[in-house]
């Protein structure tokens, strides 16, 4: 954290206001900007109620917008009813759009096939009516294990058009992860493909899905149904498994909407927390709609002709809203990549961004830096050899962005030009929730800087006292907003404590560290609990413990995170064994069978980078593992810090080797 500070104090570059852009944006000058915010904060129920009322289409108007009596379990425009999908799709039939592209999709090989609208909306109707006649609807879950295609975006609007509440799964989620998410959410239908397409590797997908049904509870699933991507061997089980477009086939193209109340969870998405089973996160339909829609428009400054490419996976929160949903609800031409940044080779971002004449660019810091590393190895690769004059905006998401990646991307790939908008969100947020306007903020490298109109963030100390600018504290949200997180799925109590703990007296508790400075703007400093951040992928420390702990071998774990130039942070494991902590070969050894272990439990991205062996853990006298020193270690840092507290001081020398 130490580091973060001091990279902030130095640096003080303002980029912007940007004029040219300004002159047409949605929302132009800081004037205009304080007039919305100022309104939100004078009447935020007249606020958004202006807001739900425009940019939506309601089956049945709302007469409340915000019901507050059973907090923290808030409500918005509770008694009106829509379809989300009708709001994605329908809406752009009426309105002169049908023969827009909606998608671009290109495959990891390069082909490209593209869906308008009224065919988009066809595809949706056809899978939904498939999904109808199976006699799934409304009060079903489905699981999504799905890999980037125009049919994992067609699957989840089917969904919303049925009111059936997905819950999608990374690809890169292990059998056993996926197993826990179709238990605790209790899906009766798995969607998934035969395999998916990475980097010119074929990953199988419908294998794990049948390994994840097999494990305990997991014959609730009833029906698979497998969209054939990949032509790829696959075990088939007839009394269970449809292919996708049998489903489809014979299906109308038109499909009546099931209207759903605002309140009816469109998805639950699963993320990590501070205990090692992953939270399912409950979102809306309304409300979450509305600021999906509101973000996109407002953060991304929506034009008619903008080409909008968001890089972001639908297993992520992202991909929801800036894929799924709030581009859709927009009205946007957007690109759908299957693909992975480095192959063919580490200019496929610039090169489709050149041959789409991509407008609008958005992406995580870990893959920024990862191709600034790329184009210095080989600079055939940079950025300077392609054509990019067709963007104007960049902007990132996931994780904070250090200053030089921000300049770097600025530079080189906005070449000086297009606004940057570095996004700060949570899945529990459903959007955007601080983040500068391109047209109106100025912005400073590595700030997310300020709330968006009708979010009232702050800075607070453990009692919820405001802090002044410059002191590190807990960043909250004061008032509740339409795409707040609406429960943990089936855990009443951990959404209490996790998000509205008694000391902070009603706040949002986002769980991230955060300090202003003195125009205002906000500046990430990083979690407060054991999350890390890999690769812009949110892991709990808890959860790579838990699967360690659960092999033959190992006695105990703590995994902390340590700072890393591409990743963020990379995983350490330090690991006590049942037997006495190895060394040389035999370390190499177990060291590899436990990273392929938390593969295979976790997935692939849960992989320690390093693995330290010792023959006892330091603890605190009342037994607490000391993780802010295991932190030094991992880092190869001197212990400074005070270690008077722990039991045996001499616990951290035994952990020099590194597997
Ligand atoms: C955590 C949420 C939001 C979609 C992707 C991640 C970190 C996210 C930023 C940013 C600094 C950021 C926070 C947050 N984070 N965006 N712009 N600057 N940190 O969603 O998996 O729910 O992770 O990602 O720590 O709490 P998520």
């Amino acid at each position: 954290m130490s580091s973060t500070i001091n990279t902030m104090l130095v640096e003080e570059r303002v980029f912007g206001p940007f004029d040219e852009f300004a002159a047409n944006a949605r929302i132009s000058g800081m004037e205009q900007y304080r007039a919305l915010a100022d309104e939100a904060n004078q009447d935020p129920e007249g606020f958004w109620r202006r807001m739900a009322e425009s940019e939506l289409v309601w089956h049945k108007p709302f007469t409340k917008v915000l019901d507050e009596s059973n907090a923290p379990f808030y409500t918005w425009f509770e008694d009106g009813e829509l379809n989300v999908s009708e709001n994605c799709l329908d809406v752009h039939l009426q309105n002169g759009n049908a023969d827009k592209v909606a998608l671009i999709f290109e495959a990891d090989d390069g082909k490209v096939e593209t869906v308008t609208y009224r065919q988009l909306h066809a595809r949706v109707c056809r899978i939904a009516n498939g999904i109808r006649a199976m006699g799934y609807g409304k009060g079903d879950r489905a699981i999504l294990y799905l890999p980037m295609s125009i049919e994992a975006v067609a699957i989840m609007q089917a969904c919303a058009r049925l009111g059936l509440t997905h819950s999608v799964v990374f690809g890169g989620f292990s059998a056993r992860s996926l197993h826990q998410r179709v238990v605790d959410v209790g899906a009766r239908l798995v969607f998934t493909a035969d395999a998916q397409l990475r980097g010119g590797r074929q990953i199988p997908l419908k294998s794990a899905v049948d390994e994840a049904l097999s494990y305990e509870g997991g014959d609730i699933v009833e029906k698979i149904v497998v969209y054939k991507r990949a032509g790829s061997d696959i075990t088939w089980n007839d009394d269970r498994d449809v292919w996708l477009h049998d489903i489809e086939e014979g299906q109308p193209e038109e499909c009546t909407p099931e209207y759903v109340g605002a309140e009816h969870p469109l998805f639950v998405l699963y993320t990590s927390g501070s205990t090692g089973k992953p939270k399912g996160v409950q979102h809306s339909s309304g409300g979450y709609l509305l600021w999906a829609k509101l973000t996109t428009n407002w953060v991304f400054d929506a034009k008619p002709d903008d080409i909008f490419w968001c890089t972001a996976d639908v297993g992520w929160v992202t991909g929801h809203t800036y894929i799924t949903y709030g581009s859709l609800a927009a009205g946007l031409t957007q690109i759908v990549f299957e693909g992975i940044p480095t192959y063919p080779n580490a200019g496929r971002f610039w090169e489709m961004i050149q041959r789409h004449k991509v407008t609008i660019f958005y992406t995580a810091p870990t893959a920024i830096r990862s191709l600034i590393k790329a184009s210095e190895q080989n600079p055939d690769h940079h950025p300077r050899h392609y054509d990019l004059s067709s963007l104007r905006l960049l902007g990132s998401v996931g994780e904070p962005i250090n200053p030089e990646a921000w300049v770097w991307y600025f530079e080189n790939v906005g070449r000086s030009r297009c606004p940057v908008v570095d996004t700060w969100w949570q899945t529990e947020t459903g959007g955007h929730i601080l983040a500068p306007l391109p047209g109106a903020t100025p912005l400073k490298p590595g700030s997310c800087t300020l709330p968006l109109p009708g979010v009232d963030a702050a800075v607070v100390d453990e009692s919820g006292n405001e802090l002044p600018p410059g002191a590190g504290g807990l960043l909250v949200i004061r008032r509740p907003w339409p795409s707040m997180i609406r429960a943990v799925w089936g855990d009443e109590n951990r959404y209490k404590t996790s998000y509205f703990p008694s000391e902070l007296k009603g706040m949002y508790l986002a769980g991230d560290n955060a300090q202003r400075d003195e125009d205002g703007y906000f500046w990430i400093l990083g979690r407060t609990d054991d999350v890390l951040s890999v690769s812009g992928h949110r892991l709990g420390g808890t959860e790579i413990e838990s699967a360690l702990v659960a092999h033959e071998l190992v006695a105990e774990a703590a995994i902390v995170g340590r700072p890393d130039a591409t990743t963020g942070e990379a995983v350490v494991a330090f690991i006590m064994l049942k037997q006495a902590a190895p060394t040389g070969e035999e370390a190499q050894k177990i060291a590899n069978q436990l990273r392929d272990w938390v593969a295979q439990q976790v997935g692939p991205i849960a992989k320690p980078r390093d693995i330290r062996f010792g023959n006892s853990l330091p603890k605190t006298r009342s037994g607490k593992i000391m993780r802010r020193l295991l932190r030094l270690v991992a880092e190869g840092r001197d212990i400074d810090q005070d270690t008077s507290t722990l039991e045996n001081p001499d616990v951290l020398k035994q952990f020099s080797g590194v597997y």
